[in-house]
Formats: C-alpha cells, structure tokens, sequence
C-alpha cells in the first residue's frame, strides 16, 4: 500500500505521459483508492474518461511480444468477428455458418475495440473495471457472482451481495422488453445477449452506482445505472482482457440514452482518436466537457433512425470524391434497405472502412487508374508481402507519399468528411509498401462501415438528443481538445 501511495504522489509531479501509465496499473491493483477519493458532485454537467486504444503502449492489456504482422492479423480477423456481428444485427438474424478459422467473432470480437474504466457498485463491492467501448451494442454489462460458466478473469468478479447499492430490475420495467428481454424466475428481467458465433451473455437486468474517474481529477458518481449483471456466458475471453461492455448505442437502456445518467451525460459523447498504437492519451467526453477547438469548422448530418434494425449510428452517406473527382455512384448506393441490409454506420469497433462491393471496386478502379498514369501496379495479392489488405501498391524509396497518395471526402447529407492520405492508405515504410485500408464486404446484408482509422483526427460528437445528430470537425487530436 505505501509504495502505490508513493507512486501516487510522484504522479502529481511526472509527465502526462508518465502519469497515465502509471495510473492504469495502479487502477487495476488499487481500486480502493478510487473508492475512497474525492467525489465530485455531478452538478458539472460532463466528465471524461481516459480512451483506451488497445494498440497503444498505453493500454494496460498491451502484448509487447507481438510483431507488427502478428497484430496486424489480429486486428484483420477482429474485423471480420466484427463485420459478421453487425451483419447479423443489421440483417436481424444470428444465425451465421461458423468459420472455424475467425478468432471468437461473437464476444471476443470486441477484443481489439477501444476500452474505459468505470467503478462499479458501492461499499465491499466496488471495483474499477475495463470495459469495451461499444457503439454498437446497447447493454453495459460485467460478470457477476455467482457465474457458471463464465469466462476468467482478473479481477474478482463482482459480487451484488456486497454492494448496498445494487437493485435487481423487475419485469414490469420498462427496459424488460424482447427479443433480449423476458421475465424471469421470482418476477425479475433476465436478459439474453445471443452474438453471431452461437456465443450468449445470459443474466438479470439490474441498477447500480457506477463511479467515473474523471481525466480531470476526482471521480463523478451515477446512482441507478441500469446494467446487465451476467451470471452465465459462454464464450472465451482473452484473460488479462476487459471484462464487460460498456454500451453506447441509441438504444433506450444505452448509457448515453438513460434518464438517470442524462444529467452527468446531457445525452451527448465525443471522441478524437488519434493514429492506432501511438502513445497520446485520449479521452471519452461527456456533456459540457465537450468543446471544440476555435478554429474547427464544425459540420453535422442527421443520425438516421429505422423503424426495424439495431439502433445504432447510421449516416447517410451520398458519396465518395478522391482529391477533388467526385465518383459516382448509383443513387441509393449506401442507403439501408427497408428489409435490413446496406447502410452506412460508424464504428470505433472496426478498425477498417468496409464499402459495399460493388462501391468498393469503383474506389478501387479509380485508385488503380490514380497509380496507373504514375506508373506503378497493384502488387499481386497472396506475395510474401501480403499484409491481407486487397489493394497494395510499394513505395519506390526516392517517392515522399504524401506526393504521390490520394486523399478522399466522404460526404455526408450537410457534412463533408476530409481523409488525407494517412486515414486512406496503410502506409508500412519498413516494408516499403502502402495499401487501401478499405475493404469490400460481400455479404449483402452486411452495412457499410467507417472504421476507426478513418476515423483518426477527425472530433465526432454524437449528439442523441433531438432524434440525433453527428457532428464533426477536422482536428489534429494528438494535441487538439
Ligand atoms: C512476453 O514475453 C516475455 C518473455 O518471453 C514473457 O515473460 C511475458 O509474459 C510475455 N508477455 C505477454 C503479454 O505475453
Ligand atoms: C440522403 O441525402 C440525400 C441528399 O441530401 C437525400 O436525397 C436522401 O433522401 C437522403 N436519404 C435518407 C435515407 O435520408
């Protein structure tokens, strides 16, 4: 205890860089401290949490021992567990063929997502936990005792006995609603999360006090926060991993949606994520913590709402241009149909951009015809160097890539979306090559997606107030807000 004490009080006088490293690890091996440090009254309106980007040194889960084609296969077929998971959702159907050779695509497709440390539960009880961020689903959950089976984990797993401020939820609450929903043994709502691998997460709706630690200094606390305590799942989870969901999507037990926690959130996020694996801390915003940078030209589209499909963050995208060549596209090219399928959504759970095929070979022609009148050829793909991507080219040493790479605009209804080349090519000047980092989808019902590393040094706010809106500016986060 006394030498973490120390290291707290030489955190006051370190780098933020320093600071942050050495906050996480004192985090997961000292929640107590947290427990019993200074509370700030949620009359601030917003808080912020660190951002964790489980490339980044940063991240307390990071394998050092991994090599950079080892990782960047993992993200590749965290992706496509990812794709398939909001295939199944966008198409309203779980039931998916099994391929053997994807790593957990249910649960654990979240593996690679980005993270947050929330406190949970009051009293003996409380822990501080790495949750996955996830826009894409609804429910913020954790394993709770008892839990058979459940996947291992670290930390003691929580248990609602011991915290004064758990409540079961009922079935008459409102939230208990199917297809996730049903009313259960003693009256009370049990919930059933069923991922596209066959994989659950099975347990009682519940409220509990959930404890933020504020990247501002001093933690805010949210009574009754409606959550998911899981007492049976059956999936692997990489141990030494996040333990839960943090849930963020639009839907009415989201925590960005709930009553309760309107007050600390003003139903609004905001994230500015910079380049994957670096080591700049970032930070999940809530409500007044939300600013912009005053030179930011700020744009916004509607958040697109359907009577069917999962509630999550649609966009309509109307086109692509690259450099200044708008591309056409048939009209109604990245619209969801009203049987599910299509659209077009933004998640920070793929890494990648995914285009629906037949956009993505007219990108692809354009950019192939691009690198054509300057005399280079696609690399054959299935070579030694192939990183998995579709779409790879070398950069001859005497070249600078920003004179030779493309940048793109994906325009939205009311908002244009800038990507320099950095946000549009994988760019690898050890091995001295750079590909498309887009992908097509085959599947049919599958959504178009805007993946993280299109997303980097672009601020997004999610604004679900008023049927919902998505702002954003072009920002350099590594320094910016
Ligand atoms: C990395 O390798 C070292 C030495 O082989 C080992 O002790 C350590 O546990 C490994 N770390 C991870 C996260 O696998
Ligand atoms: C998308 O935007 C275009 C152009 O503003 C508009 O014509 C179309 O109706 C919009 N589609 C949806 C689904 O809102």
């Amino acid at each position: 205890m006394s030498l973490s004490l120390k290291t707290l009080h030489d955190m006051e006088s370190s780098q933020i860089f320093n600071q942050h490293l050495i906050s996480y690890s004192v985090l997961i091996f000292l929640p107590v401290l947290l427990a019993t440090s200074q509370i700030i009254p949620p009359t601030k309106h917003g808080f912020s949490l660190n951002l964790i980007d489980p490339l980044s040194p940063l991240s307390p889960f990071f394998n050092p021992n991994l090599t950079d084609t080892e990782r960047f296969n993992r993200i590749l077929k965290s992706d496509r567990g990812r794709l398939r998971y909001l295939t199944s959702l966008n198409a309203g159907t779980t039931n998916f063929p099994i391929d053997p050779t994807e790593i957990q695509p249910g649960l654990s497709s979240h593996d690679l997502s980005y993270m947050v440390m929330t406190g949970i539960g009051t009293g003996a009880a409380f822990q501080n936990y790495y949750l996955h961020l996830d826009t894409g689903s609804s429910l913020t959950w954790i394993q709770c005792e008892p839990c058979h089976p459940c996947f291992q984990q670290q930390q003691p797993i929580f248990n609602p006995l011991n915290s004064p401020s758990y409540l079961s939820l009922m079935a008459f609450h409102p939230y208990c609603r199917s297809p996730d929903y049903q009313p259960g043994p003693n009256g009370l709502c049990h919930f059933s999360m069923f991922y596209a691998d066959g994989t659950s997460a099975n347990g009682i709706l519940s409220s509990e006090t959930f404890t933020f630690p504020s990247s501002q200094g001093g933690n805010i606390q949210v009574p009754n926060v409606v959550f998911g305590c899981t007492h049976l799942t059956d999936t692997d989870y990489p141990l030494g991993g996040p333990v839960g969901i943090f849930g963020l999507d639009l839907e009415q037990e989201s925590f960005i949606s709930q009553p309760s926690c309107a007050p600390v959130t003003g139903l609004r996020f905001s994230y500015c994520l910079v380049e994957p694996g670096s080591n700049i801390p970032m930070a999940l915003r809530f409500g007044a913590d939300i600013t912009w940078p005053p030179v930011a030209r700020v744009q916004q589209t509607q958040i697109l709402r359907f009577s069917t499909g999962p509630k999550q963050y649609y966009v309509n995208l109307t086109g692509i241009s690259i450099d200044d060549t708008s591309i056409y596209f048939a009209p109604g090219t990245f619209d969801r149909r009203p049987s599910g399928g299509g659209g077009f959504v933004l998640d920070s759970g793929s890494h990648f951009t995914y285009l629906p095929e037949l956009a993505y070979r007219i990108v692809r022609n354009a950019l192939v015809l691009h690198f054509q009148a300057r005399h280079l050829m696609p690399l054959v793909p299935g070579g030694d160097e192939d990183v998995g991507l579709d779409l790879c080219y070398d950069l001859l040493p005497n070249v600078d890539p920003k004179d030779l790479l493309p940048s793109m605009t994906f325009h939205f209804a009311g908002a244009d979306l800038p990507l320099f080349y950095e946000q549009v090519f994988h760019v690898d000047l050890h091995q001295q090559q750079f590909c498309l980092a887009m992908l097509p989808e085959t599947d049919v019902r599958a959504p178009g997606i805007l993946g993280a590393f299109q997303q980097v040094n672009t601020q997004f706010e999610f604004d679900t107030s008023n049927g919902g809106i998505l702002r954003m500016a072009t920002v350099d986060c590594a320094h910016g807000v």
